[in-house]
């Protein structure tokens, strides 16, 4: 099925719809739309721009190329903190350690959690450039912290900390951002192939995380996809749904045979429905 600009969240181009990583289309139009937020608000009342390198929950949404440098950039030119939200990118969804690095852009914050125990134990990490923690720890308020502080019940917890060490090892050990990278390029081909499914409006991928939106049911969003989940759970597939898309974001000691197999059931399930 053709892509309809109406299936599809009202961010995205139409002239994006199943590309294969970041799309070609928009990407320093879309930033420069900060520009419009600076004239109506003045960059001294904005504090930061957050961002997922890659929007995952909001249905994988990679960045269109120029993207996030152009944001870069704009931050920069207005004084303006630019912070990656990598809880999902971060620890080698995108094939790198972290998505700064796979799009070759420095953010001056950036927020972790959930590989970074493997999701077995809960823990949030943020990290700040130096330029951040020099202007907390040279200011007189902080003359009596020995650290730049942030004071959380559970705080460093031992068992997060070791959980985190222990998932660090593992993911050096086994050379598992490469798996990542590498098992990427299977999840890309296998899921385009979905192209022609019934109620397929777009698919979009970027490194372990792809999204197959379908088309809605009018007045009923988000059911689609949640018959569809059923349906894969019936089939001992377990697919995220949110909006209308599904969502996938295999571990990265998956086969290609298992994300062939995966994307067989969402095939079947697509055929069923
Ligand atoms: C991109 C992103 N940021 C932040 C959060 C919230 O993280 P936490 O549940 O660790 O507070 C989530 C949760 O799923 C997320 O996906």
């Amino acid at each position: 099925m053709l892509a309809d600009a109406d299936h599809l969240p009202h961010t995205l181009l139409e002239e994006n719809a199943y590309a294969k990583g970041s799309p070609r289309y928009g990407g320093l139009e879309l930033a420069d739309a900060l520009e419009e937020i600076v004239a109506l608000h003045d960059a001294s009342n904005i504090a930061a721009v957050i961002v997922e390198p890659v929007a995952g929950s909001g249905g994988v949404i990679p960045p269109p190329a120029g993207y996030l440098k152009r944001l870069r950039e704009l931050c920069d030119k207005h004084d303006i903190l630019l912070v990656f939200d990598e809880v999902i990118t971060g620890f080698g969804r995108t094939g790198n350690a972290f998505a700064a690095q796979t799009f070759d852009v420095q953010p001056d914050i950036m927020n972790l959690a959930k590989a970074l125990t493997n999701g077995t134990i809960p823990m949030g990490v943020v990290i700040a450039d130096r330029t951040i923690y020099e202007t907390f720890m040279s200011s007189a308020e902080f003359d009596s912290q020995i650290e730049f502080p942030h004071g959380y019940t559970y705080s460093a917890h031992p068992v997060a900390c070791a959980a985190a060490l222990a998932a660090l090892d593992v993911y050096e050990r086994d050379d598992m951002w490469q798996k990542s990278a590498e098992l990427s390029k299977h999840l890309e081909r296998a899921v385009h192939e979905l192209r022609d499914e019934p109620y397929v409006t777009d698919i979009r991928n970027y490194g372990l995380a792809a999204a197959v939106q379908l088309e809605g049911i009018a007045g009923e969003p988000g059911k689609r996809p949640l018959q569809a989940t059923i349906k894969c759970w019936e089939k001992e597939l377990y697919v995220r749904c949110g909006g209308d898309t599904l969502q996938l974001a295999p571990p990265f000691i998956s086969t290609p045979e298992e994300i062939e197999s995966m994307c067989g059931k969402i095939r079947e399930t697509l055929r069923e429905i």
